[in-house]
């Protein structure tokens, strides 16, 4: 390997190299076992003479750090480090603290360090489809297939705007699934919908530019446009969606999940759509519809998208198969009218060149080939039961102490208390202390802390232990 050691300064420069190299073994950068460059290597890298290197090496040997094996070479020693462990230069290294702080902004962000993953035995986070569905030796198959000489051949950073091949695959299944008019040139492939939510907020907004989202609403969205410098502003969402009364005047870009509002799981009405729409041309401001996981379908046919209504080019519609096939893929996409496109290509580039190459190849022949439609069909036979299951649970054992928010698509439902005093935070804490994972809905509300109720995922859990799951969530 190579070791940078600097012999700049006054002094012994065999000194130096020995308290460097001690340095790297005691605080871990050079690990017990690791084979050290030869001699004559180090003392041509750093322009010394050998016998320099030499006395430092073999004073490290006399002190046990490094064992000389005659032909082989010169290896870090196993030694006991509890032993060498008393003195501070032993930490491991990390970055100096420094004084720098982050723009204001970023002290209502919370850290997204992950907490240590607690044992969950009953599963109702939000958010996660089930990863036993996912397709893994058909995917697997499919990134090999793609991992070839033709990758390599490729070997540059790629359109921008993403792999062509699975641009038109996307706007080919979506005209079908759900009636979007979008053609190839319309689709910018993103990592996930949050760097489209980002592209679309750093090619329309100006500091200070109101943005509404709904309330409650999806915490990942507010936080992101907070931090582009929007004035963010939650608008309540009713029984038929995002109340457009209540948008401020000024709003230059209006947030919707209208297939399946997050969190409360209602569908959009058809009028509020025609309204909301209207809203915006009147205003000058622009819809970003998410139809994040609506592909799970459990009732009737769902109302055509925004996007599909729209006349005057002013929704960006946002899909991602984080909830289809799996979050760690990082894929989703954004269509948008003509009149932005270039914008967004650019800000793409500018943001990460383009999106990995492999995944978007594979996800192309996965769509193309009808398996994307077949495993989206199978995964939700499998989740409608369990929404079935967990709905009839609810209704039976607690439908004297709370409605269940219909919710006709998704991997999640609502739950909101009938009686006053409930205190959906408590009963959340105590259900993950049992092994029981749940959301409370203030969790997902900004601007109207202390509303009650509960988010439920069934993307976890298993149709059988929903019933075992919900009782332990609610024992008292
Ligand atoms: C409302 C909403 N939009 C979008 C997403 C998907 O985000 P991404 O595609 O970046 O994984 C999620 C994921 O949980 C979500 O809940």
């Amino acid at each position: 390997m190579d070791i940078h050691v600097s012999i700049e300064g006054k002094g012994d420069r065999s000194e130096r190299i020995f308290r460097q190299l001690l340095d790297a073994i005691l605080d871990g950068r050079l690990r017990p076992g690791e084979r050290l460059p030869s001699t004559r290597d180090l003392a041509a890298q750093l322009a010394v003479s050998r016998n320099t290197v030499s006395v430092a090496f073999e004073r490290l040997v006399a002190e046990g750090y490094l064992d000389a094996r005659r032909g082989a070479g010169t290896f870090v020693a196993h030694i006991d480090l509890n032993r060498e462990q008393a003195t501070p230069r032993q930490t491991r290294r990390s970055a100096p603290r420094g004084e720098v702080r982050a723009r204001e902004v970023w002290r209502n962000v919370p850290d997204p360090l992950w907490n240590k993953p607690r044992p969950i035995a009953y599963d109702f986070s939000v958010g996660t489809p089930d990863p036993s569905l996912f397709p893994l030796e058909q995917w697997r198959r499919l990134v090999a297939n793609e991992l070839g000489p033709r990758f390599l051949r490729a070997g540059s950073y790629g359109d921008p705007a993403g792999n062509a091949d699975l641009r038109e695959a996307i706007a080919r299944h979506l005209g079908i699934a759900r009636s979007v008019r979008a053609a190839a040139d319309d689709i910018v492939v993103t990592q996930g919908a949050q760097q489209a939510f980002d592209l679309i907020g750093r090619v329309l907004l100006e500091p200070g530019e109101i943005v509404a989202v709904e309330e409650p609403g999806y915490p990942p969205v507010r936080q992101l446009f907070e931090s582009l410098g929007a004035r963010v502003v939650g608008v309540p969402v009713d029984e038929h969606g995002i109340d457009v009364t209540q948008l401020p005047p000024k709003t230059r870009l209006i947030y919707v999940t209208p297939s399946h509002q997050f969190p409360l799981g209602t569908v959009m009405s058809l009028e509020r759509r025609v309204a909301l729409l209207e809203w915006a041309s009147r205003h000058g401001a622009v819809i970003l519809e998410d139809d994040y996981d609506s592909e799970y379908r459990f009732a009737n046919r769902s109302l055509d998208p925004l996007q599909s209504l729209d006349r005057g080019g002013r929704v960006i519609y946002v899909g991602t198969f984080s909830k289809t096939m799996l979050p760690a893929l990082r894929l989703g996409f954004l269509i948008a009218p003509a009149s932005l496109r270039s914008a967004l290509r650019s800000a793409k580039r500018l943001t990460d060149w383009s999106t990995d190459h492999v995944t978007q190849a594979a996800m192309a022949r996965f769509v193309d080939g009808g398996h994307f439609s077949r495993h989206v069909r199978r995964a939700t036979r499998v989740y409608a039961e369990r929404h079935d299951r967990l709905v009839e649970v609810l209704q039976r054992d607690l439908g004297d102490r709370l409605v269940v928010l219909t919710s006709a698509a998704g991997l999640h439902v609502a739950v909101q208390p009938i009686a006053p005093g409930a205190n959906s935070t408590g009963i959340a804490a105590r259900a993950q202390s049992r092994g029981v994972a749940a959301a409370p809905l203030e969790r997902f509300c900004a601007s109207t802390p202390g509303t009650e109720g509960l988010v439920l995922g069934f993307g976890g859990i298993a149709a059988e232990d929903i019933e075992d799951g919900v009782r332990l969530l609610f024992r008292r």
